[in-house]
């Protein structure tokens, strides 16, 4: 992927030019049909997923949560917590991805603290809307 694509997702923007060339290198990119389920409930995780373009939305059992789109990240939860995943997010346009291997986001966010706090604030209060499931 292209440092360029990067430049548009908000997770990045305070990225300078070099640092976000060399995570496009450490990146992968893929394009998923709709209704693909992209994380499934219950499973491991080891991937954290960007929206570069399309929409997803996440249900928990029967409970519609949330409807993702571009510029928006899931399956943080359970990379950074290294547990099962909280929900199932399934593609509900043609999506393509980023991904981030646990590897590769331990170390931005060793890199970058300011990345680590928005991700943490995001599972904060995605943790609280789960709950009273969890
Ligand atoms: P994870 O638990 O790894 O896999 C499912 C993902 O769904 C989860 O990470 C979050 O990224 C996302 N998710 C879970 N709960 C919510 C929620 N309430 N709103 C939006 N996204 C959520």
């Amino acid at each position: 992927m292209d440092e360029a694509t990067l430049r548009d997702i908000p997770l990045f923007s305070k990225l300078s030019r070099k640092q976000r060339k060399l995570l496009a290198l450490r990146a992968d990119e893929v394009d998923v049909q709709p209704g693909k389920l992209v994380c499934r409930k219950g499973e491991s995780a080891n991937e954290l997923y960007v929206i570069e373009q399309g929409t997803a939305k996440v249900v928990r059992d029967d409970q519609y949560l949330d409807e993702l789109g571009p510029g928006d990240f899931f399956g943080e939860m359970g990379v950074v917590d290294d547990a099962p995943r909280n929900a199932n997010v399934i593609a509900t346009t043609p999506l393509t991805l980023m991904i981030l291997t646990g590897a590769v986001l331990r170390d931005l966010e060793r890199e970058h603290p300011e990345l680590a706090a928005r991700i943490n604030a995001t599972i904060e209060q995605r943790r609280h809307w789960l709950e009273p499931a969890l």
